[in-house]
């Protein structure tokens, strides 16, 4: 099988950095989390970078990690969920490799972000209409992936096994 990149795209909790971490498992791939990326390129936290610099200089640190991407190959890449609001970053991940998007209900996803303290963009106390509407203006963007995986009900394996076999069919 060809190693060209896999790129994981979709909304906060949908279990991009799990799932990344299993297609890392086969062996193929080589994981990169783009948030742990951006971490050691600002000495800081996400959470750090949004209230010290702001989510403008995040996101700048964000295109930019992308952007170091190129050229390289058999990686699989968690991005973070707001990667594709820049028109850039939504015409470079298709540049670096396939996109995949996990697509997860938003009752799932906020089921997950309940348990998780760690979020920038999810409070204390989530604003979860806002976060629903945050997601529903992303999802034109998610959804020019080039596969859309269910993720609802399936273990990281097992969406894992999926994507590894749907590539093999497009490289079949
Ligand atoms: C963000 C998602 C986060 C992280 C940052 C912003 C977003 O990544 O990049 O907090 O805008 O949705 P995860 O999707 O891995 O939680």
């Amino acid at each position: 099988m060809v190693k060209e990149n896999i790129l994981l795209v979709g909304f906060m909790g949908t279990g991009k950095s799990t799932v990344a971490a299993e297609l890392a498992k086969s062996g193929d791939f080589m994981l990169v989390d783009l948030d742990a990326v951006i971490e050691r390129m600002a000495g800081m936290s996400v959470q750090e970078i949004f209230r010290q610099c702001g989510e403008t200089a995040f996101r700048d640190l964000e295109s930019t990690a992308l952007s170091e991407l190129s050229g390289s190959s058999g990686l699989v890449v968690a991005t973070g969920g707001g990667i594709l609001g820049r028109p850039e970053n939504r015409k470079l991940v298709h540049v670096i490799g396939r996109v995949v998007y996990l697509r997860t209900p938003f009752a799932t996803i906020q089921a997950r972000l309940k348990l998780s303290k760690v979020r920038p963009l999810v409070k204390d106390e989530p604003d979860w209409h806002a976060l629903e509407t945050l997601l529903m203006g992303r999802i034109p963007f998610y959804e020019m992936a080039d596969m859309i995986i269910d993720t609802d009900n399936k273990m990281p394996a097992e969406i894992a096994w999926e994507i590894l076999q749907r590539l093999r069919e497009v490289q079949a």
